[in-house]
C-alpha cells in the first residue's frame, strides 16, 4: 500500500474519535506561528543542526525529543532568540508573543512571587512598575499626570486589573497558595520555585509556549496538573522532556532530533516510539518484504486509532502522512552508556549510625532526633517531603553540618555522593577529561577516556569545557566520576533528572545490580520499586522505616493508617 492510501486509511480510522470542535478551532487558526527555514548550528566541527526546516503550526503541542546532548535546549534557545544559528533562521509572524519556562531557578530570588508571575508578561509588568513610582510621588507635573492616563488606557488594555487575579488562579492550580504570593521567591524550595517560574511562562496566554523538561523537580499532583492545562491549552506549545507519560498526556505532534535534524510525527510518544522500533527492526532485517512492512504499519495504526482516545490530533496530520517516506526514514541513533559501580572494598559489618540528629534552618526545625542504623545491604529509597531528603542526604554526605546528634560512618565505609543540584561542580572551563581527572586517583589518560567512553563520551567530545555541557551530560560525567571512585556507599539524589531514557535504563540496571549500600531519592517509580529494599518515608512528625519493597509499602494497610493519623488523611504518599 502507498504512502497515501495509509494516510487516507489512518484519517477515517481517527475520524471517528476525533472531536469535532477541535478540529474547526484548529482549522480557523490557520497559518504558521513559527517557519525555520536552513537552519544550521556548528560548535567547532561538530554540527549540531544542518539544514534543518521544519514548521510548527497553531493550536499543536510538540514534544521534542532527542538524547542527552542531541540539541534539544540549543534549538529552543534559537527559537527564543537567545543563540544565532551559524546560518539560516527562524521566522515567527509579528504580534506573536513568546513565553519561555525560565531555567535558572534563583534569577528571580529578589522579587515577590506575585511580581516574578507578572513579569511573565513583560510589558504589563512595566506598565505597573512605572504607575507605581508615578503614584509614589507628592506632586505630579502636567506631563506626568498624562503619562499616568496613557498607562492606564494601555494597562486595562492588556486586562491589567486581571492580572493580579488570573496570576493568583495559575499560582493556586500549582499549589503555591495565598499565603505565599507576597513572598520573595528565594524563601521558597526548588520544586516551589519552578511552579512560579511555570506561573510565569503560562501568564497572559502567551501564543507559543517554549518548556524546557518542565517536569524536573515537580511533584505527581503538579505534573497532573501542568498535563491538563497543556492538554487544554489553545495555543502552540514546544515541551522538551524526557517524561514518556508526560508526553503521551500532552503532544499532538514528536519532534524527534537526531542525525543533526529534526523529524516531525504526528502522534504522541508511544507513537513515535512504536513507529520507530518497526522501523530500526525492518532496517536490521533488510530482506523482510515491503508488504510485510506496509502490513506491519497498518495493523500499528489501526491498534493506535483505537487507543489513542485522548489524543488531540491537527488538521496537518493528513500531509505529514502523505509525506512520510519510510525509505527515507533512519532507525533511531539512540545508544545505552555502560554503567556499572564496583566498590574498590565491599562494606564491612558496620556502616552508618546516625543518632539524634537535629538541624535547624532559619530558626525552624526540620530534621529532630533524626535516628538511622544502616547495615550491608540496604538500599534505601526515602519518600516524603522534598527539601527534607535532601537535606538528610546532604547531611550524611557532609555538605553541611548539623546542630547537634551524630553520625558515625564504619571503618571501611567509603561515600560517593551525587547532589541534585550540580551546578557549582560545572563551572570550570576544563575539558571533560580534565574534570574528571581531578577526582581520580589513577592519572594515565587512558584509564580516564574509559570511562567516559562507557558514559558516551568519545573523540573531540571529551576536551569541550564542562561549562558547556548539556543537563543530561553533566548527570552522565557525575555517574562517571562515580563509577571511577568505587564507593561502597552510594548517596543519590534524583538521579535520573535530565537523564534520557536510555541511560535511565542504564543506571537502572546499575542499581538493581550494585550489591553494597544505597541510599537515594527519585520520582522514578520503575527505579524505587525495583531497587529499594527498604523504605524510609520522612514526615514532619517522625519518620517511617520499614525493611520492605516499594509496592508493598505502597500497599500496606498499616502504613496506610499510620499515614491517615499523621496527614489526617489529606496526604497521598509521593515519590
Ligand atoms: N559553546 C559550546 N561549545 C561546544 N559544544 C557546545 C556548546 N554549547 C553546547 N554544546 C554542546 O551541544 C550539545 C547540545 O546541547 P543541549 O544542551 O542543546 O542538549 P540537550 O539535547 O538539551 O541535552 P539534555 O537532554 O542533556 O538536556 C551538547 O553536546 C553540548 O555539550
Ligand atoms: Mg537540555
Amino acid at each position: 500500500m502507498s504512502a497515501l492510501r495509509w494516510a487516507d486509511f489512518f484519517c477515517q480510522a481517527v475520524d471517528n474519535w476525533r472531536a469535532l470542535d477541535n478540529s474547526l478551532e484548529l482549522c480557523q487558526h490557520g497559518g504558521i506561528v513559527i517557519t525555520v527555514n536552513n537552519l544550521s548550528l556548528a560548535f567547532g566541527k561538530r554540527f549540531l543542526f544542518k539544514d534543518v526546516n521544519i514548521q510548527f503550526n497553531p493550536g499543536n503541542c510538540y514534544g521534542l525529543i532527542g538524547a542527552n546532548g542531541a540539541g534539544k535546549s540549543t534549538f529552543l534557545k534559537i527559537l527564543a532568540g537567545e543563540i544565532e544559528p551559524s546560518s539560516g533562521g527562524v521566522s515567527i509572524p509579528k504580534g506573536l508573543r513568546m513565553a519561555v519556562l525560565q531555567q535558572n531557578q534563583f534569577a528571580f530570588d529578589e522579587y515577590t512571587v506575585m511580581d516574578t508571575v507578572i513579569m511573565g508578561h513583560k510589558r504589563l509588568y512595566q506598565i505597573m512598575k512605572e504607575k507605581e513610582a508615578l503614584y509614589a510621588k507628592e506632586h505630579l507635573t502636567d506631563e506626568e499626570g498624562l503619562r499616568i492616563s496613557e498607562l492606564e488606557g494601555e494597562f486595562a488594555e492588556l486586562n491589567g486589573w486581571e492580572a493580579e487575579s488570573e496570576a493568583s488562579i495559575l499560582l493556586d492550580g500549582l499549589g503555591i497558595d495565598e499565603t505565599y504570593h507576597q513572598r520573595l521567591m528565594r524563601e521558597l524550595d526548588g520544586g516551589e520555585k519552578v511552579r512560579v517560574l511555570l506561573a510565569q511562562a503560562l501568564f497572559g496566554n502567551p501564543d507559543i509556549l517554549l518548556l524546557d523538561e518542565p517536569t524536573n523537580n515537580l511533584d505527581m499532583e503538579s505534573i497532573a496538573w501542568l498535563e491538563d492545562f497543556l492538554f487544554d491549552f489553545k495555543n502552540t506549545v514546544i515541551v522538551v522532556s524526557h517524561d514518556r507519560h508526560f508526553l503521551n498526556q500532552v503532544c499532538t505532534h514528536i519532534a524527534d532530533i537526531d542525525y543533526g535534524t529534526i523529524q516531525l510525527y504526528v502522534g504522541n510518544y508511544d507513537f513515535w516510539y512504536e513507529s520507530s522500533q518497526i522501523l530500526a527492526r525492518q532496517k536490521r532485517d533488510e530482506k523482510r518484504r515491503a508488504e510485510e512492512k506496509a502490513a506491519e504499519l497498518k495493523s500499528f495504526i489501526m491498534r493506535f486509532a483505537h487507543n489513542a482516545a485522548k489524543s488531540r490530533q491537527a488538521t496537518s496530520r493528513q500531509k505529514m502522512l502523505e509525506k512520510l517516506d519510510l525509505e527515507s526514514l533512519k532507525p533511531s541513533n539512540r545508544k545505552y552508556p555502560y554503567i556499572a559501580f564496583k566498590p574498590e572494598r565491599p562494606c564491612g559489618k558496620s556502616v552508618l549510625r546516625v543518632t539524634g540528629l537535629n538541624k535547624s534552618i532559619e530558626g525552624v526545625v526540620p530534621l529532630k532526633d533524626f535516628e538511622l542504623t544502616v547495615e550491608q545491604g540496604d538500599k534505601i529509597a526515602l519518600l516524603g517531603d522534598a527539601g527534607l531528603k535532601t537535606l538528610v542526604l546532604q547531611l550524611l554526605a557532609g555538605e553541611i553540618k548539623f546542630d547537634s546528634g551524630s553520625i558515625e560512618w564504619g571503618q571501611t565505609i567509603q561515600v560517593g555522593y551525587f547532589p541534585k543540584d550540580n551546578t557549582h561542580l560545572f563551572k570550570g572551563s576544563e575539558n571533560l577529561v580534565d574534570w574528571l581527572r581531578s577526582y581520580s586517583k589513577e592519572d594515565d589518560d587512558t584509564f580516564i577516556r574509559g570511562f567516559l567512553g562507557r558514559m558516551l563520551f568519545s573523540g573531540d567530545e571529551t576536551l569541550k569545557p564542562v561549562n558547556v555541557l548539556s543537563g543530561g551530560e553533566r548527570v552522565r560525567c557525575l555517574l562517571a566520576k562515580l563509577m571511577l571512585q568505587g564507593p561502597n556507599v552510594l548517596l543519590m539524589d534524583e538521579p535520573t533528572n535530565h537523564l534520557d531514557l536510555e541511560a535511565i535504563t542504564s543506571l537502572n540496571k546499575a542499581l538493581e545490580e550494585y550489591d553494597q549500600v544505597l541510599i537515594f531519592t527519585s520520582h522514578d517509580h520503575q527505579l524505587v520499586a525495583s531497587t529499594a529494599n527498604r523504605i524510609i518515608e520522612l514526615t514532619p512528625f517522625g519518620f517511617l522505616d520499614r525493611k520492605t519493597d516499594f509496592e508493598t509499602y505502597l500497599r500496606s494497610p498499616e502504613i496506610k493508617l499510620l499515614r491517615d493519623k499523621i496527614y489526617h488523611g489529606h496526604k497521598r504518599l509521593e515519590l
